[in-house]
């Protein structure tokens, strides 16, 4: 069992400082308040930062990257403390892969993801029940999950043989579920599975869109027996903001330019990218790049911002795809205020906004987060 987080540490009878206390605070205090708390808590915290949180957050983070590097950080973490800057289901992750007394925080619960909110237990279990009308999914359907879905989801997949995939090895994950049966139900992003299916060579057609507000997904039982991939239909609200024509006009402007995206992107935009990756991989890339580069890039604006300077000494143009602001809304909730806050509250022995996943759930969800990591 789980210790829950008043029974962390004696000091926890006291009340915890509360947030009133800091909303109002100006950014530059904040700042020098998480250095000195950071200061003071030393090895027993660690903060993992994903790459769209805000510069004034980012900063303060021990370690940076995609969903799959910042799992592995959580899952080989020493630290008491996992102060997650991301969103819930990253938090949720963390608490999953860290040992029982270690504690997860995400500065500001309500830090969510758009795109995770589009799957629930209820509408994919009633998915699977309607599935059972025209096969057995136990035997033939392999659940994959992006890791941007809850852990009931998560652990879903770990009871019904399958797995989770992040954006950077969701092909292999693929190749992986394809290994155990013949058909794969992908949920919540329709775009990650479908760029994912394409490159391993699935025609189109056999892969089929699941309407989850729909009877049977909208589906025709001959569309389910001829699917390769049912794929959910859900999205991410940044990246779809993202066009064709957007990557048109900077060709029909910079013929020698090269445009790189994240397969969030819709399939076109993917499909007109130079390359398509992950987080860790879109700055990989430009930093392997020759000087002189010019760069349109498909993904969160804090990002392609940080990189946009980062690269403009080396002679490269960075640029973001969209001519309208897309930032992730919900990773932006987590400002200084609210990490000098939960920050504050650990050098005092309070622990506030502690994620965790119900300890039964966490077994589950663990066997389909594990079968990734052994199989990435
Ligand atoms: P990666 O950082 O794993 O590419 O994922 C992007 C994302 O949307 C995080 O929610
Ligand atoms: Fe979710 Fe999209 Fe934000 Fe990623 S960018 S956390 S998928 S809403």
């Amino acid at each position: 069992m789980r210790s829950p987080a008043m029974q962390v540490s004696p000091a926890m009878q006291v009340s915890p400082i509360t947030f009133d206390t800091f909303s109002q605070m100006q950014d530059d205090a904040c700042q020098e308040r998480i250095v000195a708390a950071k200061a003071k808590l030393g090895k027993r915290l660690v903060i993992l930062g994903h790459h769209y949180q805000r510069d004034d957050v980012i900063r303060h983070a021990d370690f940076t990257g995609d969903s799959l590097k910042l799992s592995r950080q959580a899952a080989d973490s020493e630290a008491e403390y996992i102060v997650f800057c991301g969103v819930h289901f990253m938090a949720e992750v963390a608490d999953i892969l860290s040992r029982p007394e270690q504690i997860s925080i995400l500065p500001d619960l309500s830090a969510g993801c758009s795109m995770a909110d589009m799957a629930s237990l209820a509408k994919v279990e009633r998915a699977w029940r309607e599935l059972k009308t025209v096969l057995d999914p136990d035997q033939s359907v392999t659940p994959v999950t992006y890791i941007n879905s809850a852990a009931d989801l998560k652990a879903f997949c770990g009871e019904h043989g399958g797995i989770v995939c992040t954006s950077s090895n969701a092909t292999r994950i693929l190749d992986w579920s394809f290994a155990q049966r013949e058909k794969v139900l992908f949920f919540p992003d329709q775009n990650l599975g479908r760029w994912s299916g394409f490159k391993m060579g699935i025609p189109l057609d056999e892969m089929v869109l699941w309407d989850y507000d729909q009877p049977m997904g909208g589906l025709t039982p001959e569309q389910i027996r001829k699917a390769r991939i049912i794929l959910w239909k859900g999205l991410c609200s940044v990246h779809q903001m993202f066009q064709p024509q957007h990557i048109e006009n900077f060709r029909a402007q910079h013929p020698d330019g090269l445009v790189i995206s994240h397969p969030e992107c819709s399939f076109e935009v993917c499909q007109l990218s130079d390359y398509v990756g992950s987080t860790e991989y879109i700055i990989k890339t430009i930093a392997e790049s020759k000087p002189g580069t010019h760069w349109l890039v498909g993904t969160e604006l804090n990002l392609v911002n940080r990189l946009a300077n980062r690269f403009k000494p080396e002679g490269k143009t960075v640029q973001f795809m969209s001519s309208t602001v897309c930032m992730c809304s919900t990773m932006a909730r987590i400002d200084p205020q609210h990490l000098a806050w939960v920050l504050e509250n650990l050098v005092a022995g309070k622990v506030v906004n502690r994620t965790t996943v119900p300890p039964q759930e966490a077994e589950l969800a663990r066997l389909s987060l594990q079968r990734m990591l052994d199989a990435s």
